[in-house]
């Protein structure tokens, strides 16, 4: 989840860490945008929505070395991949849902309740649905070893949440918005805010993952990860509504997102680990 490095290339573009300009990766996501503007004038017919990230693109350094070559090879779950429980050794408290309780003081940053519903493709509410967020604090740090990012930990501020869905499918966190943050896939590299979600349906094995992006952001256009996503209606999905429904007097700002599961509408969900 939080993956600063690079492993050496093959191929024709190398994962070195930090090898490329911005504006090298730039022309890059440039030419993978012509090329899909020509699939989707092909394919138009047969597939006109394209709402999963490019496994392989090359913009996204990493990708090069993690994208699958072979079909996967299909095995059955284990049974207790199937039956054990998935919400670990302790039942979900309500106050896991509010990231900015869990320690003597409030975290520094924008306080923000981030809510939404989880959904299959028709529309139904996914009720009893574990929902997970990690991220990293106001300053763009996660607090985990492999982040040595020069910016300050948060003292009061862990970065990860939890809560089940209510029979509508809604969820709901209080957190603080989350900076930018510096990583290796080229030089000077920055990926938007964003918080990562977890899913696991009614078991492990049935895990999704994906990323909630905030409106407006200037590194949309900059991003690999973001742009790996190659249809931008499936972009689009990814980033949450400012709703001034949900901010609140005197206290926080407020977004609305929902997660669809299943259907063309569906949410991206990630294939691997995304920083
Ligand atoms: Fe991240």
């Amino acid at each position: 989840m939080v993956e600063r490095s690079a492993t050496a290339g093959v191929g024709t573009a190398s994962s070195d860490a930090a090898a490329a300009t911005q504006a090298e990766i730039s022309a890059e996501m440039a030419t993978q945008a012509e090329i899909s503007a020509e699939m989707a004038a092909i394919e138009r017919d047969s597939r006109p929505d394209e709402p999963q990230p490019r496994l392989a693109y090359p913009p996204y350094r990493s990708s090069i070395l993690r994208h699958p070559t072979m079909a996967p090879h299909r095995v059955d779950p284990e049974a207790v991949e199937l039956l054990a429980p998935v919400f670990g050794d302790r039942d979900v408290d309500p106050l896991d849902a509010d990231l900015t309780v869990q320690h003597d003081g409030q975290p520094i940053g924008e306080r923000i309740v981030v809510t939404g519903r989880v959904l299959d493709g028709d529309g139904r509410p996914v009720a009893g649905q574990l929902v997970e967020i990690w991220q990293a604090n106001a300053a763009g740090r996660y607090r985990h070893q492999r982040d040595q990012h020069a910016a300050p930990l948060d003292p009061n501020f862990t970065g990860t949440g939890r809560c089940l869905t209510g029979p509508d499918g809604g969820y709901r966190f209080t957190t603080i918005k989350p900076g930018p943050y510096p990583w290796l896939n080229h030089h000077n590299a920055w990926r938007p805010a964003h918080l990562h979600f977890s899913l696991f349906g009614t078991a492990f094995t049935q895990r999704l993952i994906t990323q909630l992006y905030f409106p407006g952001d200037p590194l949309f256009a900059l991003d690999p990860i973001y742009r790996s996503i190659t249809d931008q209606r499936a972009r689009d999905r990814l980033v949450a509504a400012y709703d001034h429904d949900v901010t609140r007097h005197q206290w926080c700002t407020g977004y609305r997102w929902d997660i669809v599961l299943t259907g063309t509408g569906r949410t991206w969900t990630e294939q691997g680990a995304h920083p």
